[in-house]
């Protein structure tokens, strides 16, 4: 059976300021009633899966279990990252993890940060996907691309096989034009960042690329410790453990030596990664004019805006395609245009503490 890992150690800068260090994207109820990361675990309610792996930074622990739990979804101990290394690392822990009691253990990985519209297409892709996986390939889900989006990873479809395609080539955040170069083609798919190996198969493919982080994982994993709800990595093992994503470390290098290796199946789900205030803008309802509004907030001659207020009573006046964020204790504007270069101010945030 199926072990999911669902990694909830990314930091959503490009969401300031509601998203922040201390309660990043995932744990925010965004487009809904339930948090990006509860969504993810009640998406497993459609599944027959093994105990998940969950794994998160040592700084989110009650957050994520209080989530957790609240999902009743049967899970391992929530494994703790002292630090985050990136996702090449974070699924190593989980793999380490998962062989401990299955040598033979199938991984599900998926990021907490994501809104999928339907449940269907997402479980159809995932049954597809249990066969290939079984043979040893590295799958990946592909999203029909509908813009030349620099944010994500690019998927350049193969041969057809029986269930979905070989995947020729992965490119990992590309630039602007490279991008807009892939969506005309018609050959490439956006990766989804959500992964199906055998625990091993993923291991082995990580020693061959990657052996420093191979390495500092096995370690971390093994004077591991479990605390109640947690399992504690190695701090020290794990500090030296270089950060990668699993797009740059494995499937980059690996599509590139071996056409067969790595199998892509599309994923027909309505799909966002939340990842900038534009895309939580076209995900929430929105008015006749175009506004998405949250909040205590009045509109007069605005149009296609994102108005969130939190405590406060916001009002626009003449404007359009704005953002418009008002929490406690900031606010943000921006043009709706220009989202991606949020991530920006935490950098400047982060130099001034
Ligand atoms: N445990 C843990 N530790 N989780 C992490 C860490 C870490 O150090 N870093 C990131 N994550 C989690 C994030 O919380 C998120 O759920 C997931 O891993 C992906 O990380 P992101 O940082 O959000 O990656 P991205 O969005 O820039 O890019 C990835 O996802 C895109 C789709 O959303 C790539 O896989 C792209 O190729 C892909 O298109
Ligand atoms: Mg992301």
């Amino acid at each position: 059976m199926i072990v999911p890992v669902v990694i909830a150690g990314g930091s959503g800068t490009r969401l300031w300021p509601l998203s922040r260090t201390h309660y990043p994207k995932q744990f925010l109820p965004l487009t809904g009633e339930q948090s990006l990361l509860q969504q993810t675990l009640l998406r497993l309610k459609g599944l027959e899966h093994d105990p998940a792996i969950i794994i998160c930074n040592e700084a989110h622990r009650f957050l994520t279990a209080e989530q957790v739990r609240l999902s009743e979804i049967p899970h391992f101990p929530i494994i703790l990252e002292p630090e985050g290394r990136n996702t090449a690392p974070a699924i190593a822990l989980a793999a380490f993890k998962a062989l401990e009691t299955n040598p033979d253990a199938t991984l599900l990985v998926m990021p907490a940060d994501h809104d999928i519209g339907e449940l269907e297409p997402f479980l159809n892709a995932i049954t597809l996907a249990t066969e290939s996986a079984g043979e040893g390939k590295l799958v990946t889900f592909g999203i029909e691309p509908t813009s030349a989006h620099t944010g994500y990873g690019y998927i350049q479809k193969g041969q057809p096989l029986e269930r979905g395609f070989t995947a020729k080539q992965f490119v990992e955040k590309p630039d602007e034009l490279t991008a807009k170069g892939y969506v005309e083609s018609d050959q490439f798919v956006w990766n989804s960042g959500i992964f199906m190996f055998k625990a091993q198969v993923y291991l082995d493919t990580l020693k061959r690329f990657n052996h420093n982080i191979f390495e500092a994982c096995f370690n971390a994993m093994q004077k591991q410790q479990d605390d109640l709800d947690f399992t504690r990595v190695d701090a020290s093992a794990f500090l030296a453990c270089p950060s990668d994503s699993i797009d740059y470390a494995i499937m980059e290098p690996l599509t590139a030596q071996q056409n067969d290796a790595v199998v892509m199946i599309p994923m027909a789900a309505k799909w966002s990664d939340v990842g900038s205030f534009d895309a939580l803008w076209q995900l929430l309802d929105k008015d006749d004019e175009q506004n998405a509004i949250g909040g205590d907030v009045i509109a007069i001659d605005t149009q296609g805006s994102l108005l969130l207020s939190e405590n406060k009573l916001l009002a626009t006046v003449g404007v359009k395609d704005v953002v418009v964020v008002q929490t406690k204790d900031a606010v943000l504007i921006a043009d709706k245009n220009n989202t991606q270069a949020i991530k920006q101010v935490v950098a400047q945030l982060e130099q001034k503490s």
